[in-house]
C-alpha cells in the first residue's frame, strides 16, 4: 500500500525528528522576515493551490506530509485541536514553536481557504481508511453500518435516471433527465416513454429532475414533475426555468396536465446549473427547491426565484400565511432562503421536519433542517471555496443565517437523500441515507435530537448517486448515473 507507507513514516518521523522546538529569537525573526518574504508571492485573489504552495509548502511539505514545520494530515495535531481554531492559528502563528503569522500577509478568506484546502487533504485520508475497512473477503458482499449486504441490479438500460416513484400495484416510475418517464415492472423490465409528458430542456443541469406521487394518488392518480422547461429566446440566448406540473398516466399517456408552479420568463436564464428538484408532501401542501441558478447574489433576495424553499398547495395555490407573503415585491411561494443547489429533499419519518441537502461550492456540501422563514445564509455564509480554489468568504456563520446540520469537506456533491423506512436493516430506521454524484458515496447520517451524530461511508465507487430511495420491499435502492441504473441494498442473511 504505497498509499499508507509515507503516511505513517511521517508519523512516526514527526516524533523522532528533531523539529525546530526551541526556537531562538534570531531565527524566530528570521523566520518572521521570511514569512513576509513569503506573504508577498501571495497574490490577492491567489487559487489555494498556489496560496499554499508560495507560503506553506517549504515548511509543511508539498503533500503536506511535513518538513520544517508538522504534518498538516493526520490525526495527531499538536496546536490546532479542531478546524475552528485553525484560521485563527495560521494569522497569529505560533513564533516560538517557529510558525510564522499570516495575519497580515494573507487575508481572512485567504486563509480561510487554506483551512479548507488542509481539510479537504485530511478528509481523503481518512477515506481511504474507511474504504479498506469496507472489504470483505466474499466477492460482492459488502461491509458496512453493522450489516453485511448485497448490492443487486433492479433497472438497467436506462439513460441518465434522476428520480423514482412507487407505483401502489409494485411497478416504479423512473425518470430519465433527456425527458422520458418509464415505467419498470416489478421484475425491471421496462415498457415504452410514457406519451404526452412535458417537453423538456435537457440542458446542463437541467432536464426532467424529480418525479413524485400524490400521498393520495390511489385516489386522485396525480403525479408531479419537476423539470428545466425550455422559454424561448431571449437577447438571443436560450432560456429556461424549473417548473413543476402534475398529470395523470392513462393507458402510457400523459393526461389531464395542470401547471403547479412557474416563474415569469422574465426570471428564467441561459444558465446551465441549479435548478434543484425534489418534492415532500406534508398536510396538503407541496414543498420543493429552486437552485440559485448561477446568481449566488440571487439567493438571498426575496424579489428573486433563485435559491429558495418553496411551500405552496398541492394544487399550486399560495398559502396566504407563508412567511413572506405580506412582502410586497417577494414570491410568495418561498418557505426558507439563502440556498445553493439543494438536490434532496425528505419528511423525517418520526418528527414531520424537513430535511434538505444542497450542493455547496467546494468543501461545502450541506445537509439543513429547513424552518419557517429562515436565512441558510449562501453565499454570505459558507464552508466552501470556489472550485477552482479562490475563496468566496471568510465567514462561516453570521447572526440571523442557519448553520448547516452537516457539512462535507470535500464536498461529496450530495445529491438525492432519503430517511430510510423499511424492514431488512431495522438498524438503520430512520437514519438519513445521502448519495454522492462526484464521491460516488452512499452516506448514512444518524441523526439525534436534531443533530447528526454519525456520519458513515456505506458503499462507494459503484456509480454516482442520483438519488436514494426506501423501496416499498424494505429494501435500499440508489438511482445511479455511470453505469445507469437502479440497485437495491439487500442484506445477507448468515448462513
Ligand atoms: C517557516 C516555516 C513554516 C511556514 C512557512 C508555515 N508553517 Fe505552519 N508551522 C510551522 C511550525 C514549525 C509549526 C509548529 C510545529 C509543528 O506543527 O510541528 C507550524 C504549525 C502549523 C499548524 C498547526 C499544526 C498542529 O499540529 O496543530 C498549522 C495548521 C499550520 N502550521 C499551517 C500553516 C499554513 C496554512 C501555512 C501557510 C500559510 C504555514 N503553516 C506555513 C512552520 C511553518
Amino acid at each position: 500500500m504505497p498509499f499508507f507507507y509515507p503516511y505513517t513514516g511521517i508519523m512516526n518521523s514527526r516524533v523522532a525528528m528533531p523539529l525546530p522546538v526551541r526556537v531562538t529569537s534570531v531565527s524566530a525573526v528570521l523566520l518572521l522576515a521570511c514569512a513576509s518574504l513569503w506573504g508577498q508571492n501571495a497574490i490577492g485573489k491567489g487559487k489555494v493551490t498556489d496560496l499554499y504552495n508560495n507560503n506553506c509548502a517549504s515548511c509543511h511539505g508539498a503533500d503536506l506530509e511535513g518538513g520544517l514545520g508538522g504534518p498538516l494530515v493526520g490525526d495527531n495535531w499538536d496546536y490546532v485541536k479542531d478546524y475552528d481554531g485553525m484560521a485563527a492559528y495560521i494569522a497569529e502563528g505560533n513564533i516560538k514553536m517557529g510558525m510564522p503569522p499570516f495575519g497580515e500577509t494573507l487575508s481572512p478568506k485567504e486563509i480561510r481557504s487554506l483551512v479548507i484546502f488542509i481539510r479537504e487533504k485530511n478528509s481523503q485520508l481518512e477515506k481511504q481508511q474507511m474504504q479498506d475497512a469496507l472489504k470483505t473477503e466474499e466477492e460482492g458482499v459488502f461491509q458496512a453500518g453493522g450489516y453485511r449486504f448485497r448490492v443487486e441490479d433492479v433497472v438497467t438500460d436506462l439513460k441518465t435516471p434522476w428520480s423514482v416513484a412507487f407505483l401502489p400495484d409494485g411497478r416504479m416510475l423512473i425518470n430519465e433527465k433527456r425527458g422520458t418517464v418509464r415505467i419498470a415492472q416489478k421484475d425491471g423490465t421496462l415498457s415504452p416513454a410514457i406519451e404526452g409528458t412535458p417537453k423538456v430542456w435537457d440542458h446542463g443541469q437541467g432536464g426532467l429532475l424529480e418525479v413524485a406521487l400524490h400521498p393520495d394518488y390511489a385516489d386522485n392518480g396525480w403525479v408531479y414533475l419537476g423539470y428545466n422547461e425550455y422559454s424561448g429566446k431571449h437577447n438571443g440566448e436560450d432560456w429556461g426555468m424549473t417548473k413543476v406540473v402534475r398529470g395523470k398516466i392513462k393507458d402510457g399517456q400523459w393526461v389531464d396536465e395542470e401547471v403547479i408552479f412557474e416563474v415569469p420568463p422574465e426570471y428564467h436564464s441561459g444558465s446551465g446549473v441549479h435548478f434543484g428538484t425534489r418534492f415532500v408532501f406534508k398536510d396538503g401542501y407541496l414543498f420543493f427547491p429552486i437552485g440559485e441558478r448561477g446568481r449566488q447574489d440571487f439567493a438571498q433576495d426575496l424579489d428573486k426565484p433563485n435559491g429558495k424553499v418553496y411551500r405552496i398547495y398541492d394544487d399550486g395555490r399560495i398559502p396566504e400565511d407563508n412567511p413572506f407573503a405580506d412582502k410586497s415585491e417577494a414570491f410568495k411561494g418561498i418557505w426558507s432562503y439563502g440556498h445553493r443547489n439543494p438536490q434532496g429533499l425528505d419528511l423525517h419519518p418520526v418528527t414531520g421536519d424537513i430535511w434538505e441537502a444542497e450542493h455547496g461550492p467546494r468543501g461545502g456540501d450541506e445537509v439543513n433542517l429547513i424552518e419557517r422563514g429562515k436565512n441558510y445564509g449562501w453565499p454570505v455564509i459558507t464552508y466552501g471555496m470556489n472550485y477552482n480554489g479562490t475563496p468566496i468568504t471568510e465567514k462561516t456563520s453570521a447572526p440571523g443565517m442557519e448553520q448547516p446540520k452537516h457539512y462535507w469537506v470535500p464536498s461529496i456533491a450530495v445529491c438525492g437523500i432519503d430517511f430510510y423506512e423499511g424492514d431488512l436493516f431495522p438498524d438503520w430506521k430512520n437514519n438519513l441515507f445521502a448519495g454522492g454524484l462526484a464521491s460516488q458515496e452512499l452516506h448514512r447520517l444518524v441523526i439525534e435530537d436534531g443533530k447528526v451524530v454519525k456520519d458513515e461511508i456505506i458503499v462507494k465507487g459503484l456509480g454516482r448517486v442520483r438519488d436514494v430511495a426506501s423501496a416499498p420491499d424494505g429494501s435500499l435502492m440508489l438511482v445511479l448515473n455511470g453505469p445507469d441504473k437502479i440497485v437495491r441494498l439487500v442484506p445477507v442473511r448468515d448462513r
